[in-house]
């Protein structure tokens, strides 16, 4: 009844995310019926399967991730929020795991990997240093270092102030590093102090286009860029992502995944006070998946908003739980606290890998409840027991089910969740694609670090 009641509100939103995308403008300048008055910011790359999707693009970085198989030894990664979160989901979804220490044979070839700049910790990056410095002691040569600065606006303190530090270090002992810079950022020389530098050293550059938010980067050259440093397919990534902007595009009724899963999302907020969502992935791999959805959620829909005049509050805090870990943990709260929460959970139906579980215990009949069952069906048992508690007490949970890891399918699911978020900011009317309340802190700090 509540979703019939919506149903105009939901067409609304898909009409005004089909103008954004193919239109590129900005919702604020939308008339009442969904019309573009007028342009005001290129927003039709902000879901950014499209970009890069050319075939250029697409040669351009899987022609990069060539050339860094079998001769660069490791690649840093350095960003902070949406320039690091989507290289790390497509890190711990594709890389095997131990990555680093496998031999390179085992990585076919391609580079270790690193992040750096997703704070401004000292002790983290001297252990960086450390590490890299005594890899190359080791091996008694210099090791082929790639340094990937990625910003957007290529001014922000964290990443640049890290890669100037690692810059720095490997460019004063030869003798350990050869390094080449990748620089990934906004192309405007006039805004980007990354995009200059790399203009004035000959660094090449990927662009991230003007209109896409971090957050909703994963898919286009950040993310695409750690897909290319570890051989990942991008073109089935992209395949996915593309199936699934088509289906969540094509219709204005329930049967719009994405619409409908953002407009029961938006129900349980606003009819049933739901203002906390637990992303639960079962699986360690998961875990970063969730970080990056607590940001896409909570920079995208945590917002100011105006209500008949009133200024109002919208949006859920977001959480990651892992399963069956955080079983042990949180799921007191969620089966026994306030009825203020939606269980998110994402099963993968068949993993890479599995064990079955051994019986070096045959005399003990508690242990027989485990042997001879593979991990991933102890894995589902304590998914499915999880989902029906919390359904028979009546709370609210929903599951998201990936047949496997396979890039068709991660490119299908990250472009389903950027769907649903962008239909619940058109639902609970709020911009989700700014971000006033980060910049706020912004303008604070950096007025207080000019002064000296
Ligand atoms: O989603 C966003 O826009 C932010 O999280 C940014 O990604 C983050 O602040 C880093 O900004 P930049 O890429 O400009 O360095």
């Amino acid at each position: 009844e509540a979703l019939q009641a919506l149903q105009p509100a939901m067409e609304q939103a898909v009409k005004a995310v089909r103008a954004i995308r193919s239109e590129g403008f900005s919702k604020a300048h939308l008339s009442k019926d969904g019309t573009p008055e007028h342009v005001y910011f290129p927003r039709q790359a902000y879901l950014a399967e499209g970009n890069p999707n050319d075939e250029a693009s697409v040669k351009r970085l899987e022609e990069l991730g060539a050339s860094w198989k079998d001769s660069v030894d490791a690649a840093v990664f350095i960003g902070i929020g949406g320039s690091y979160l989507g290289d790390k989901v497509i890190f711990d979804l594709a890389a095997k795991p131990y990555w680093n220490q496998l031999p390179k044979k085992e990585r076919n070839g391609y580079p270790q990997i690193y992040f750096a700049g997703n704070n401004v910790d000292g002790v983290a990056l001297q252990g960086l240093m450390r590490q890299l410095t005594l890899q190359a002691q080791h091996v008694k040569h210099p090791l082929h270092i790639q340094l990937v600065p990625i910003s957007k606006s290529g001014t922000t303190m964290e990443p640049l102030t890290s890669f100037a530090a690692l810059l720095n270090y490997m460019k004063a002992h030869p003798e350990w590093f050869t390094i080449d810079v990748t620089a990934v950022t906004g192309l405007d020389p006039k805004e980007s102090l990354l995009f200059r530098l790399a203009q004035e050293n000959n660094w090449p550059a990927y662009s991230i286009p003007e209109g896409i938010g971090g957050r909703f980067c994963i898919l286009s050259n950040p993310g695409l860029l750690m897909c290319a440093a570890l051989g990942y397919d991008i073109r089935a990534l992209l395949e996915g992502a593309r199936e699934m902007s088509e289906l969540c595009l094509a219709t204005e009724g329930a049967e719009n995944p994405a619409l409908l899963n953002a407009a029961l999302k938006y129900l349980a907020a606003e009819k049933l006070g739901a203002d906390i969502e637990v992303l639960m992935g079962y699986g360690d791999t998961l875990q970063c998946l969730g970080a990056w959805y607590v940001q896409l959620l909570a920079e995208s829909l945590g917002k100011r908003m105006d209500r008949n005049g009133k200024t109002a509050f919208y949006g859920r805090t977001p959480v990651v739980a892992v399963g069956t870990t955080d079983m042990h943990s949180m799921t007191q709260q969620h089966q026994d606290g306030k009825r203020n929460k939606v269980i998110q959970f994402l099963e993968v139906e068949k993993p890479a890998e599995t064990i079955v579980v051994d019986n070096p215990f045959p005399k003990e009949k508690a242990f027989a409840l485990y042997a001879g069952k593979e991990m991933n069906v102890l894995l589902q048992a304590a998914l499915k027991a999880n989902e029906t508690a919390l359904t028979e007490d009546g709370r609210l949970n929903a599951r998201y089910v990936l047949p496997e890891l396979a890039p068709r399918y991660i490119g299908q699911l990250l472009m389903f969740l950027m769907y649903s978020i962008a239909y619940e900011g058109e639902l609970a009317d709020v911009d989700a694609y700014d971000q006033p309340g980060v910049e706020a802190y912004k303008r604070i700090m950096k007025a207080e670090l000019a002064k000296g």
